[in-house]
């Protein structure tokens, strides 16, 4: 049966993991996927998450099944982060919403209730540059998925022309696909002023806004900030939309696969029956998901207390990217590296785009042991004053050689 199986290469940000993990160099610095580093270059358990883990232990965990749609109080939090009290209390009943294999299974039960729902099937619009894995979720599902231009290369920006230009023209019931924050790998989003004139596209478009929110409140440290366009987009246009939350970064569960699908309808009834349509979904994909990561994360969001810790949590974990950034372009700047840095300031987020050519990221790779990803993206969180100013230096040799 398997015999005209095609090999498929293996995915480029976990093949760089599995490269950087195989050096044995000892001036190896990995700037390649996208986790939390604390200021040693270690994985950080955040104290607010310790303080759960202890909490929940110290109740006796059970390891009976979820609800098919996952934990409800987790579901009705995530929603809550995610609009805001305001929004969330008046959309309450409008909202269906299903507990999720983190940010991808989020996209990927967005997908199915999609293709379930929508004939002929949307067209899925997906910036170009983006997060590798939009591409193949929905393409996976037999949709058709047409990149435009998101980010201009000349300006090292947004191409916020070239995304209005892409509205105006899209088929009306299209799918756009938008990084609510911190847009992956280029770290450049669009201003407030941006954001609003494109919620008023999509509404006169009537195309079907389904975010990606990966980065709420890891990007400036405040999840109201972060979930500005989401918020706007729902309460001002009166369109539907989808939210693909996850928890792997902001809590930093990366392995615990938390995260929650929401889709904001504009009656009680599509709420209802989207529900009960994401339900049989999930059954017959995962039955039921994960309970430990959910658990952790609901017992921070349920906490006045808890939910504090983890706001400080945030500030820790996006100062720090901030300083890093900060600090390596300073340290660009005084070394004289060739080119100009000042967009490494602009972008904001887990990742820089350096802009750097694939030759200079190999030889980055292959003689100063730097690894990061293809597209000259790095995880800012790997640099720390440790190891800063050996990257930049080794940076500016790979840049002129
Ligand atoms: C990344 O972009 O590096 C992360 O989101 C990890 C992943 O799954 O690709």
């Amino acid at each position: 049966w398997f015999d005209r199986a095609r090999f498929i290469p293996p995915d480029a940000i976990f093949a760089l993991t599995a490269q950087y993990l195989a050096d044995t160099s000892p001036y190896k610095v990995n700037l390649g996927q996208g986790t939390y580093r604390d200021k040693n270059g270690s994985p950080w358990v955040l104290p607010s998450v310790n303080k759960s883990r202890e909490l929940l232990s110290s109740q006796g965990l059970a390891h009976e099944y979820l609800p098919i749609v996952g934990l409800t109080e987790f579901r009705k939090e995530a929603a809550r982060l995610a609009l805001g009290d305001e929004l969330f209390a008046k959309k309450q009943k409008q909202l269906a919403t299903c507990q999720s294999l983190s940010g991808t299974g989020a996209l990927h039960l967005a997908g199915l209730l999609l293709r379930a729902c929508k004939t002929p099937l949307p067209k899925i619009y997906v910036p170009e540059p983006t997060w590798s894995n939009h591409h193949q979720v929905f393409s996976s599902l037999g949709f058709q998925c047409e990149s435009f231009r998101y980010y201009s290369p000349e300006t090292r920006d947004v191409d916020i022309d070239s995304y209005y230009a892409t509205l105006k023209s899209a088929e009306p019931n299209s799918v756009v696909i938008i990084h609510a924050c911190a847009h992956n790998p280029t770290g450049c989003d669009p201003s407030k002023e941006q954001w609003r004139e494109l919620a008023r596209l999509f509404k006169e478009r009537q195309l079907f806004p389904l975010f990606d929110a990966a980065y709420l409140g890891f990007n400036s440290g405040n999840v109201d900030s972060d979930a500005f366009a989401i918020r706007w987009f729902i309460e001002k246009t009166g369109l539907e939309a989808g939210v693909c939350l996850s928890f792997a970064k902001n809590m930093g569960l990366y392995g615990e696969r938390v995260g929650c699908f929401l889709l904001a309808t504009n009656t009680e009834q599509a709420a209802v029956n989207t529900q009960s349509m994401l339900e049989m979904l999930q059954r017959s994909e995962v039955s039921n998901p994960p309970a430990y990561g959910a658990k952790i994360a609901n017992t921070i969001l349920s906490s006045t207390t808890l939910r504090q810790a983890w706001y400080d949590d945030l500030i820790t974990m996006s100062d720090r990217i901030r300083s890093m950034r900060k600090a390596l372009y300073d340290k660009l700047v005084a070394t004289g590296a060739p080119g100009s840095w000042e967009h490494l300031i602009r972008q904001s987020g887990m990742f820089g785009f350096l802009g750097l050519s694939p030759s200079v990221v190999l030889r980055l790779r292959e003689q100063y042991h730097i690894y990061m990803a293809d597209n000259s993206r790095i995880s800012i969180a790997g640099l720390n004053d440790g190891n800063v100013d050996d990257y930049t230096r080794k940076i500016v040799l790979g840049t002129e050689t």
